[in-house]
């Protein structure tokens, strides 16, 4: 068993798309053991998205996670982060494969409707910056 964290970003709440991505994830056999709606702060974005805080995207992307509310997620499953980073597809959505959320709702490379962590490890950072250990059940 593997955890990895997601956000459904603003562009996907925006559409009424919680739904949607949450059955994608779940045909995947990923399991939701937290979930919340939360409007993220300027701080929490750089925060969260310090990595690429020298990138030219990175006040654009700033302001797109946090230009409307947002789902934060843990999905737990066998090989978790593969298998989510398989449901979004491709970062930019022109390069994303069919029936991928990226592919079936992305409008652009920022506004890209999900996140999925890069690796295990970045996934425990990313999970403890927005839930404490008894808000996930899994
Ligand atoms: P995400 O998986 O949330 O991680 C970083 C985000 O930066 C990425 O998805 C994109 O939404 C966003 N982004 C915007 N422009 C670019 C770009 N040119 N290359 C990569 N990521 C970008």
């Amino acid at each position: 068993m593997e955890r990895t964290f997601s956000i459904l970003k603003p562009d996907a709440t925006r559409r009424n798309l919680t739904g949607a991505i949450n059955a994608m994830i779940e045909a995947a056999e990923l399991r939701i053991v937290a979930q919340k709606r939360v409007l993220m702060t300027r701080a929490q974005a750089e925060t969260f998205y310090a990595v690429h805080k020298e990138r030219p995207f990175f006040p654009e992307l700033v302001a797109t996670m946090t230009a409307g509310p947002v789902v934060v997620q843990v999905l737990e499953g066998n090989d978790a982060v593969r298998k989510y980073r398989d449901v979004l597809g491709a970062t930019d959505p022109a390069k994303a494969a069919a029936n991928t959320v990226r592919k079936k709702y992305a409008l652009s490379i920022s506004e890209n409707s999900a996140h999925g962590s890069d690796s295990p490890e970045t996934a425990a950072i990313e999970i403890q910056q927005f839930f404490s250990g008894n808000e996930i059940v899994g």
